[in-house]
């Protein structure tokens, strides 16, 4: 695989913990969320350590297409359904404000930051379409109901959100992360009460963020059942159109799409981790049909942690757990839910509140029918016959071709070919040879 976003950037170096270290806040990973929180402590005042077990915006920052957007598919309907317009309306909120401080930051960091309408469209659903503008006006921000988009085909609704943007993910990382203490090559093995345990030392804090992406703590908060993860496979083309826009197809299987200078990505294929699905193949029959002189540069494959609801979790880990806090979820909008994670949990921290806060609170209900669907995955999973097992919590891994990793379909812990973790929840290598 070739990602789009490390090619021919350098990035900064971080020394390694070495010894033992105390501190008010330490936060755990070093993607965008995590670096976003050490800096907004850090400019607070607040004596702050990020610990990163790789690099930074080793894991999902550099796979992100860095769409920076209040548009999330349709959900602003869905929310008002389940959990009414002011849950709605904080969710929209706290999303446009993320654009904004993204836009503001940008100012200060080269980082390709770029103004762009995000468009969603619909094949065959006008009524949704036009659906979603009318919630959104009711939420107070006017979306335009569109028939017509850049694609190439016809489409039956669409729906344009104005001041939306884009940007290059990774040089805005390092930049944000210039002057900020951080430890790479330093994974935590596991929390005693707030003290973070490594091989190389330990550091003790007051309070703590679990910014890992997947919550790595099986423990406390149930996440093993509230989330699960899934693939999603990118090419960026080159000799393709630039469509002014960032797009997507809201439809089951849809694709989404954003230029980065003479490049168009694509995206899609996506299934849950360790599960068949669509792939590269389906990108590249995607881009054969609509794009039919486009060729490849980069391609790469990202994971995205989905919640039961469709809303990250950001906030208090679990009841039982005092002084740690979480941030996971993200479903496909990892970019601006960064932002409002940093914002939520910096005012948690220093005590304050936070007008957002209500609705990404991850104790609220998990009685949903997604609860379900990964319940049933994981005990069929579990109970599959095989010696190779996932040093997670003991499910099945399943043999990913397309690229060439060791996948479990439980919660979406990754190895390559040899049983070397990849992606986490699981924290240490599994037996696969
Ligand atoms: Fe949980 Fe494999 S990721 S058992």
């Amino acid at each position: 695989m070739a990602f789009l976003w490390t090619a021919g950037l350098t990035p900064p170096s971080f020394p390694s913990l070495s010894g033992n270290f105390q501190t008010d806040v330490l936060i755990i990973g070093g993607g965008m969320a995590g670096v976003l929180c050490a800096k907004k402590l850090q400019d607070a005042g607040v004596d702050t350590v990020l610990v990163e077990g790789k690099t930074i915006g080793h894991g999902i920052t550099k796979g992100t297409t860095a769409v920076l957007t209040a548009q999330h598919d349709t959900l602003y309907q869905d929310m008002l359904q389940s959990s009414g317009s002011e849950k709605a309306g904080l969710y929209l909120r706290a999303n446009l404000h993320a654009v904004q401080q993204f836009r503001h930051l940008s100012r200060e960091i080269d980082c390709d930051f770029e103004e762009k309408p995000s468009i969603m469209y619909s094949l065959n659903d006008r009524a949704k379409m036009e659906r979603e503008a009318k919630v959104l006006a009711t939420l107070g921000f006017q979306a335009d109901f569109l028939t017509e988009t850049p694609m190439p085909f016809p489409v039956a609704g669409a729906v344009r959100y104005p001041g939306m943007a884009q940007f290059h993910p990774l040089k805005f990382l390092y930049g944000i992360s210039r002057g900020l203490p951080i430890f790479e090559n330093t994974f935590v093995d596991k929390l005693d009460e707030t003290t973070a345990l490594t091989k190389n030392g330990s550091i003790r804090a007051k309070k703590i963020i679990v910014a890992t992406h997947y919550p790595f703590l099986n423990s406390h908060g149930l996440y093993f059942m509230k989330l699960y993860q899934k693939r999603s496979h990118v090419i960026a083309f080159e000799n393709a159109p630039d469509l002014g826009c960032t797009i997507e197809d809201v439809g089951e299987n849809g694709f989404y799409l954003r230029n980065y200078n003479d490049l168009l990505l694509i995206g899609g294929g996506d299934h849950r981790t360790g599960k068949q699905g669509g792939s590269f193949r389906a990108v590249r029959e995607f881009a054969a049909r609509n794009f039919p002189k486009a060729r490849e540069k980069y391609v790469w494959a990202n994971q995205d942690c989905v919640s039961l609801d469709g809303i990250p979790y950001i906030g208090p880990y679990s009841p039982g757990l005092e002084n740690v806090y979480v941030a996971s979820g993200f479903n496909l909008w990892g970019m601006t839910t960064s932002m409002i994670a940093s914002d939520i949990l910096t005012d948690a921290v220093l005590g304050r509140k936070n007008p957002y806060a209500e609705a990404f609170d991850p104790g609220r209900s998990i009685l949903r029918g997604q609860l379900l669907a990964n319940m049933g995955t994981t005990l069929a999973d579990f109970l599959t016959p095989t010696a190779k097992r996932c040093s997670h919590l003991g499910c099945a891994l399943k043999w990913n071709s397309a690229e060439h990793s060791w996948d479990c379909p439980c919660h979406g812990s990754r190895f390559d070919a040899h049983g070397r973790l990849i992606d986490n929840p699981a924290m240490r290598d599994s037996h696969v040879e």
